[in-house]
């Protein structure tokens, strides 16, 4: 299962020692319900900004953002958090996994905020494993993990809550060619699995044409389409 997205006016402007500084300046996007996102653009152009505010990372400042037919203006924080145990996934360029914990007890981590009990959370974390091909490294702790193997775990991480929403912030960034093809047709074979829907932001373009659509940020604007 999957969420429509719709943006409309979305702006969001830091507090910085230099002033403020507007990062989105009246973004409107539609995403499908179960679409294909691809968000590209150089670098500053507000990629990861847009990604937080999808996942509630961030509070929408001005603007809609409906997620689900949710309105995420005006969320408390603690209704945020909800909102992305509830329906969100994120994998990061840096992985983001717990050096000090196995492969299999950083996606048990990630399930421990919902209600299951510890017999399911490792029967899950084992399953999803298994699913992104890393069953025999459940035990290994991220040192002994190539690039491509942690950027596994993180999206058997990500998978742990059933996210209709899977936010993927340059997850190839740090791989190789290979690493990265693999990194990316797993993360379509999920959206095709579970129906979810995907906002990929990458720099390689030829990734970025995979997606039904593509998001061209240039200074928190969307490029026009060249026709
Ligand atoms: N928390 C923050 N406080 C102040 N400024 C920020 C903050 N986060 C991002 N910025 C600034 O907002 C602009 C957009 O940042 P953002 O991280 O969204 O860009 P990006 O497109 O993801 O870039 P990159 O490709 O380098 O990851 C940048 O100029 C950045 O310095
Ligand atoms: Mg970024």
């Amino acid at each position: 299962m999957g969420v429509a997205i719709t943006l409309r006016g979305l702006t969001h402007t830091y507090r910085t020692s230099d002033g403020p500084l507007t990062v989105l300046g009246g973004l409107d996007l539609d995403v499908a319900d179960g679409g294909y996102a691809a968000v590209t653009g150089p670098s500053g152009a507000g990629k990861t900004t847009l990604l937080s505010l999808l996942g509630g990372l961030e509070h929408p400042q001005s603007g809609r953002v409906e997620v689900g037919g949710q309105d995420l203006t005006g969320l408390s924080g603690d209704e945020l958090a909800a909102y992305r145990r509830a329906t969100v996934g994120f994998v990061f360029q840096h992985f983001g996994l717990m050096e000090t914990l196995t492969a299999a007890q950083n996606v048990e981590l990630a399930g421990t905020l919902n209600r299951s009990s510890p017999t399911e959370r490792r029967a899950r974390a084992l399953e999803l494993l298994d699913a992104v091909g890393l069953a025999e490294r459940a035990g290994h702790r991220p040192s002994r993990l190539s690039g491509g193997e942690r950027q596994r775990v993180a999206i058997a991480r990500a998978l742990v809550n059933r996210p209709e929403l899977l936010l993927a912030d340059e997850p190839t960034g740090n791989l190789d060619d290979d690493a990265a093809a693999m990194v990316i047709d797993l993360l379509e074979k999920v959206r095709g699995e579970h129906g979810c829907t995907l906002v990929l932001v990458t720099h390689n373009r030829h990734l970025a044409e995979r997606a039904d659509q593509r998001v061209p940020l240039d200074r928190g604007h969307l490029i026009p389409a060249v026709v």
